[in-house]
């Protein structure tokens, strides 16, 4: 394990964010993450996993902990279903086909989700019409105070839309060093409810989708309108999409009948963040070298050398424009650290 000092993080945040760490440290091992955690105790930590969902804004003062565990296996299996494991640090796409290379079935609709398998839990990542909670069995997790494992079931991690207990009671206070997800041998649930996903099999003139075929349409739909962060620094959908209460979205529904939504509850309704920021005039838009995607206003981009504080600024003025044009406050998705 070697410590680093003054380290560039440009490389180890899909933003591409110029950004330095007092220290910095890759861990490779169970065994290694408890010692440094020891050795370290006094000191500010800040734990980086695939740095695909957060947002730098200033360097960090603290010693970074880079999880970089390695290592994906099958721990058992029955006639319908596996159970296979991954360490942390293996990236999320790479183990969403090394799945479908063996005919798992449950991850293909979330092919191309940018990050390592680590962080998926705790934002309960999701991509057409499936999320990690319908596959995730359990997780291993390092408390950083104690250097104690636990294991989270599914229970335990309480969650929701783009939500878990990671962001919340557990927050900043355990390690995710594995994940176990439980998925299908045969009798795969294929999920085709989402309606590009249903052109693009058309288009491809795919009548009964393999798991390999719904990987391919999901791939090609984010390749069409999601940046790739090698070629343009982004973290995905910047924002929120807003669950608004049902009274609130009539008022705004009379204004623009064309909005699309999705009923979350009797009292609650789910409007697309994207929707609103292409309506207030973003969508494409550049200031400097930050700018809001030509094809999803929802994803906001560096083009090589934006701040994090430009960034920030870009987003704060486009929360500010829909609050006053549509009455609804966007929360952002990504870590603004
Ligand atoms: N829309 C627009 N303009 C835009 C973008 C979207 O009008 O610029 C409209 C679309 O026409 C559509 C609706 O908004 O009617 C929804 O758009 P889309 O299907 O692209 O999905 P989204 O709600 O914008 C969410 C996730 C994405 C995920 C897609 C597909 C959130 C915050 N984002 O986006 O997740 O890939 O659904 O399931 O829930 C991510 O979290 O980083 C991410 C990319």
């Amino acid at each position: 394990m070697t410590i680093q000092n003054n380290f560039s993080l440009k490389k180890y945040n899909t933003f591409g964010i110029e950004a330095k760490a007092k220290q910095f440290v890759a861990i490779h091992s169970v065994e290694d993450l408890k010692t440094i955690l020891q050795e370290h105790q006094s000191e500010p930590k800040f734990i980086l996993g695939g740095g695909s969902n957060m947002l730098l804004t200033q360097d960090i003062q603290a010693l970074v902990i880079h999880i970089d565990l390695k290592g994906k296996k099958v721990l058992k299996e029955d006639d319908d279903y596996v159970w296979v494991e991954s360490q942390a640090g293996e990236n999320w796409h790479e183990f969403v086909l090394w799945t479908i290379d063996q005919n798992f079935g449950g991850l293909e609709n979330m092919s191309l989700i940018p990050g390592n398998v680590g962080t998926t839990p705790v934002q309960n990542i999701g991509a057409y019409g499936t999320e990690i909670k319908d596959t995730f069995v359990s997780c291993d997790a390092m408390n950083i105070a104690t250097q104690v494992m636990k294991t989270f079931t599914k229970e335990n991690c309480h969650f929701g839309y783009r939500e878990s207990v990671f962001k919340h009671e557990a927050k900043d206070q355990f390690i995710i060093t594995s994940v176990i997800f439980k998925l299908t041998k045969r009798n795969h649930k294929i999920n085709t409810s989402y309606g590009d996903i249903t052109k693009e099999l058309e288009k491809q003139n795919v009548v009964t989708p393999t798991l390999k075929d719904i990987s391919n349409a999901v791939i090609a739909i984010r390749q069409s309108k999601l940046p790739d962060p090698k070629e343009l620094g982004n973290s995905g959908s910047f924002f929120k999409n807003p669950i608004i209460p049902k009274t609130q979205y009539e008022k705004v529904h009379a204004l623009h009948p064309e909005m699309p939504h999705y009923v979350v509850s009797e009292t609650e309704v789910k409007v697309p963040a994207g929707w609103l920021i292409e309506r207030a005039g973003f969508k494409g838009k550049r200031f400097g070298d930050a700018g809001i995607h030509k094809n999803q206003a929802l994803v906001l981009v560096n083009y090589g050398n934006a701040t994090g504080q430009e960034i920030l600024a870009v987003s704060r003025d486009i929360q500010a424009t829909i609050l006053k044009e549509f009455g609804i406050a966007i929360e952002a998705e990504v870590n603004v650290i």
